[in-house]
């Protein structure tokens, strides 16, 4: 083909398009993967929270300590740990206490032992739920007086089992239901522990505990009261009403199950306004269960995640009285959400092979800014 100089213009700069083109093609490519955002700095999460006076923490199980990789992010990037199953009532007490051997305390005191080896602080979950109370206590037929006794006796062991070990507990976790109302449960009033209305049963755990341990922080703990909605009113109400009375509250848990719906300045705006108010009552927030659940890990659904991530983790670095960022685990290969919502998951920092996501550095570049 002979080329006239203009068709070699044309085929130099078509040769110079193609070029472009494929470098186009090479960073549009690259635009569609989760571009990993440019490391802020080499600090881990743990330094760049304790820069900003910020927990950084993680729900852990015990059981996975052995896996190496799950250890050393555990033990490095984590400046708190807190046991997502085994301090629940079910797990570490599960045979009466007319047993020789009624409480388990191996799983609690494997991941203390791990986190007072890595220099890490642990936050207790949970003294009083509805959920994972074991069959003894369920089917014992206990009368409010039988059922108030086990559970003091259940708070004072387990809180003096872990004193200056747990330096905050979440002794109360969902107690109300969306529309602000009591959530019916064995301790409120089937039969419940006999303490009259309302939250009176939430105060008189709370006084169990404060004489349990004097130096635990007291927490109330919940989902879905991230905004201000009827939820987050009646723990609002309750809160202000225990502080003005002075019964032993110490702070307030959101846990932050969210999904990329959440990513909505409205929201975000809600959550900011509510942890203000909450501030403004004198006690510790804490972000306790962060999890950002995907339908799919597509580079998109993984950059959308990273950018609330971030929004959350600034959230709670504006808010002085916001001292924790825990998530609800750190890596995909152990979480709770595949199990619970069908179809989705991808929810943490790590994916499942322990590879940090966009997310990661999201979360530390929140804490850096
Ligand atoms: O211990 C038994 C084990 O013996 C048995 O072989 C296995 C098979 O079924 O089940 C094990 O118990 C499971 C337990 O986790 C310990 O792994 C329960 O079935 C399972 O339901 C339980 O799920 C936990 C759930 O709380 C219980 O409601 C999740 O791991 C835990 O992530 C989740 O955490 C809660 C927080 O405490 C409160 N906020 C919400 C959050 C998510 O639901």
């Amino acid at each position: 083909m002979r080329v006239s100089s203009w068709s070699k213009a044309i085929l130099s700069c078509a040769g110079g398009v193609c070029v472009a083109v494929v470098l186009l093609c090479l960073a549009g490519f690259h635009a569609g993967a989760a571009q990993p955002l440019p490391a802020s700095s080499d600090a881990t999460l743990r330094q760049a929270g304790e820069a900003r006076h910020i927990y950084i923490g993680t729900a852990a199980a015990s059981r996975f300590l052995e896996e190496a990789d799950y250890a050393a992010i555990l033990g490095s990037e984590f400046s708190q740990l807190q046991a997502e199953n085994e301090m629940k009532f079910g797990l570490i007490h599960p045979r009466p206490d007319s047993d020789a051997n009624p409480y388990d305390f191996r799983g609690g005191d494997a991941l203390v032992a791990f986190a007072q080896s890595h220099q890490m602080v642990v936050r207790g979950h949970t003294l009083v739920w509805h959920n994972q109370v074991p069959d003894w206590v369920k089917k014992g037929s206990y009368s409010s007086s039988q059922l108030a006794g086990v559970l003091q006796g259940h708070i004072h062991t387990v809180v003096t089992h872990y004193a200056s070990k747990v330096y905050a507990w979440d002794v109360v976790n969902e107690a109300f239901n969306d529309d602000g109302s009591m959530r019916h449960t064995i301790w409120y009033d089937q039969p419940g522990i006999g303490a009259g209305p309302g939250t009176k049963y939430i105060e008189q755990v709370l006084r169990w505990a404060r004489e349990a341990d004097p130096s635990a922080k007291l927490f109330y703990n919940d989902y879905d009261a991230e905004e201000v909605n009827k939820k987050s009113d009646a723990i609002y109400e309750m809160v202000k009403d225990f502080r003005k009375r002075g019964v032993p509250i110490d702070g307030v848990g959101f846990q932050a199950h969210v999904s990329l719906k959440f990513d909505d300045p409205k929201k975000l705006e809600s959550f900011a306004k509510n942890l203000e108010r909450f501030a403004k009552l004198g006690v510790d927030l804490h972000i306790t269960e962060l999890d950002i659940r995907l339908n799919d890990s597509s580079a998109t659904s993984l950059a959308a995640q990273a950018k609330l991530y971030g929004e959350i983790t600034t959230l709670c670095v504006q808010q002085p009285a916001c001292k924790v960022v825990q998530t609800w685990g750190f890596t995909d290969k152990h979480s709770w959400i595949p199990a619970f919502y069908k179809g989705q998951g991808w929810a943490l920092p790590w994916d499942a092979d322990y590879r940090k996501k966009p997310a990661y550095e999201a979360v530390r570049q929140a804490l850096e800014k």
